[in-house]
């Protein structure tokens, strides 16, 4: 993965709407159209209603048209967490880019985050 996105990821987090936990997070995704969506993190005073970083990108990758398959890659700016890992099998992200506290740059792809992942049996 090229460290541009991650750069988009970065710049996104600066828009996030974090007033609550003042944590800012951003995504940048790679769709095979070629195209990039960003995602950043949208808190709301009825806390456990915000919504992740992550999920906003590929909420934002669904409304261009985008379904499962049709993303190849997600840099983020921080970890991401138990939800978003589903989220990320969920829409068959094939690698996962973020720095991981210590400021390292790593990639993963989806299964590797979250092993024996839960699917919908049948
Ligand atoms: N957050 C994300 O946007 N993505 C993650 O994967 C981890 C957590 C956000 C949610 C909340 O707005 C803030 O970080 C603090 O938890």
């Amino acid at each position: 993965m090229s460290d541009d996105l991650l750069a988009r990821a970065q710049a996104a987090a600066e828009r996030a709407y974090a007033p609550y936990s003042h944590y800012l997070v951003g995504a940048a995704i790679r769709a095979r159209n070629g195209r990039v969506y960003e995602g950043v993190n949208v808190e709301n005073a009825a806390y456990p209603l915000g919504i992740c970083a992550e999920r906003t990108a590929i909420a934002s990758a669904v409304v261009d048209g985008c379904r499962p398959g049709d993303l190849i890659e997600i840099a983020i700016t921080a970890s991401p967490c138990g939800g978003c890992r589903q989220w990320l099998h969920e829409f068959r992200l094939e690698q996962v880019r973020f720095p991981k506290a210590d400021g390292e740059v790593v990639s993963y792809t989806p299964a590797e985050l979250l092993p024996e992942t839960w699917d919908l049996p049948g």
